[in-house]
């Protein structure tokens, strides 16, 4: 019976898995990155891989071809637990150094983990691992896992690449007309403005560079110490899978192991809305705008100001309702408008989809901002923390979201938000035209990413590798060759001096030594 049962799943095998097995090592415990990293494993499940998944944020129901073969905790819950006070204190510190320690060195402590270490020095065998995803953001000593195995390493970035990012496979950086992605400058950049996005670009590398230094020392401890440095490992990576897209990021040359995947994460498969919300959105005859501040902050814990701003605007725009995504609904203070309906948890892209939609009021979260863009919709960006500010300000000059500040906000400004997103065309039809530009592709951003994916496993490491990681940044700049040049120039003009005063000399010598003959006649 048993050999029956083996039998006939190779069978079954032999038709259908021609598939690959991939390890997906994402340790990071942010909720809004590992959306990503869920929708490209599942999206290779279905494509008939087999997926292994290391991170905090197991499935909660089982999914073919996808494994949770390590589950993580994570050192904090951030989901549903971002208070005011914690969100201003987290988010005050330098962004590049909290990338570097909480989100880089603390998660590479994750590799004395025994289960991880079992994984580490016996990997499955039957079949063994064709590639290693990671986050390339700032834990890159698990890169480790593809050196150990000798497999392609793939790297997956939930932004843009961060400054310290592009050397990893000689992305071209072009300072003069692509912005540090930490700074807001979304228009045409003066001369100050180059002046600092280089000097800024060049800090933050180095910045970051140092600080993650001590993850040698974290991979040689458990791996033993033979192993390459982190910025070998980083080095070895095959691809980058980038969720960014031109038509909402700049135009900029690309490398071809930079992949853009912009909006990978924006998949509706299975998602169903709650009765209630599905019955009140559709009771919702002039339609409703959707309200939240993403996964983890709690809007409940804002300042009572705030909070007094939002009763009152939203209640002038009834009988448009208002849904409002909010952890702990009961710990808001009384006095919420009828037409304001909460619920701690929400089918977000089901909602953002929906005909009835007239307006997402949102903190600027990346992966948010890319789902309204993808369904058109229409913003009123409240950015809280980190890059928030910099996608609200590109939103903004796309003419399809108003921007509002936390912190100097009054009634009034809520008011001509929402009158101006709910009643004011352009707002609407920008936002249609960016949704069709932003999704016309010539194939989608899943599909494109497995594609590459494959693409390195068949060919190799080294099939998108540039040749310009051989070189070192000034015979990249061409440093050297002008140097060359310019010294060849320099002697050109010495020599051709030298001549001249040469033969300007022979001239008046000769015309002296007339005179002298002369003055002797
Ligand atoms: C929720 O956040 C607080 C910090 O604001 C933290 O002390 C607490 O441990 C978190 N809760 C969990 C379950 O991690
Ligand atoms: C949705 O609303 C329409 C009227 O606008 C009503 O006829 C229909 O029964 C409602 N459907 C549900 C599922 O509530
Ligand atoms: C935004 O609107 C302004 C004024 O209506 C217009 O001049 C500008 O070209 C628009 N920008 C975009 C990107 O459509
Ligand atoms: C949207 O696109 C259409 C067709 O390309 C164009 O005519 C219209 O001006 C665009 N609207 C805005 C607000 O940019």
């Amino acid at each position: 019976m048993r050999m029956l049962k083996v039998m006939f799943f190779w069978l079954f095998c032999l038709s259908v898995c021609h598939g690959y097995r991939l390890l997906g090592l994402f340790p990071y415990h942010g909720q809004s990155h590992f959306v990503m990293f869920e929708q490209l494993m599942k999206g290779l499940a279905r494509k008939g891989h087999q997926v292994d998944v290391v991170s905090t944020f197991p499935l909660k129901k089982p999914y073919p071809n996808y494994n949770d073969i390590v589950k993580l905790t994570p050192p904090i819950v951030l989901v549903n637990n971002m208070s005011f006070e914690f969100m201003q204190f987290v988010f005050g510190m330098n962004p590049v150094h909290a990338i570097a320690t909480v989100g880089g060195n603390d998660i590479c402590l994750n590799l004395e983990n025994p289960a991880i270490q079992e994984l580490a020095r016996n990997p499955p065998r039957d079949p063994p691992y064709d590639a290693v995803l990671i986050e390339v953001l700032s834990a890159h000593c698990f890169g480790i896992f593809a050196h150990l195995w000798n497999v392609p390493l793939i790297g997956v970035s939930t932004t843009s690449l961060y400054p310290w990012l592009p050397p990893l496979i000689a992305q071209p950086e072009n300072l003069a007309f692509v912005p540090n992605n930490c700074l807001s400058f979304t228009g045409r950049m003066n001369f100050w403005q180059r002046v600092y996005n280089t000097m800024h670009t060049v800090y933050n590398k180095l910045y970051f560079n140092y600080l993650t230094k001590v993850q040698d020392e974290i991979i040689r401890k458990h791996f033993g110490s033979d192993m390459p440095s982190v910025r070998e490992m980083e080095s070895k990576v095959a691809l980058i899978l980038i969720n960014s897209y031109m038509a909402l990021n700049r135009i900029q040359p690309k490398t071809p192991a930079a992949i853009d995947v912009g909006g990978l994460h924006i998949q509706d498969e299975g998602l169903t809305l709650r009765p209630d919300v599905k019955k009140w959105i559709n009771d919702s005859k002039d339609g409703f705008v959707y309200f939240s501040f993403g996964s983890m902050v709690m809007i409940e814990t804002f300042p009572r100001k705030f909070l007094n701003i939002l009763y009152a605007s939203l209640g002038k725009i009834a009988p448009v309702r208002v849904l409002m995504k909010i952890p702990s609904p009961e710990k808001l203070p009384p006095g919420l408008p009828e037409n304001v309906y909460t619920s701690p948890w929400m089918q977000q892209i089901k909602i953002l989809k929906h005909s009835k939609i007239r307006a997402f009021i949102t903190h600027g979260g990346l992966m948010g901002t890319q789902e309204a863009i993808a369904y058109g919709v229409p913003m009123i960006g409240i950015p809280l923390y980190a890059d928030q500010f910099m996608n609200i300000d590109a939103c903004v000059a796309r003419n399809i979201t108003v921007k509002l500040d936390i912190n100097k906000m009054t009634e009034n400004d809520m008011d001509a938000a929402l009158n101006a997103v709910l009643w004011d065309p352009i707002y609407k039809e920008s936002a249609r035209n960016l949704s069709q530009r932003f999704l016309d592709r010539p194939m989608n951003a899943l599909d494109t990413a497995i594609y590459w994916i494959e693409y390195v496993i068949k060919y190799g490491s080294d099939a998108l590798r540039s040749p310009a990681m051989d070189l070192t940044w000034w015979q990249l700049s061409l440093v050297d060759v002008f140097a060359f040049l310019l010294l060849c120039i320099t002697i050109i003009i010495i020599v051709v001096v030298f001549i001249v005063r040469f033969l300007l000399k022979m001239i008046t010598g000769n015309d002296h030594s007339s005179l002298h003959s002369k003055k002797k006649n």
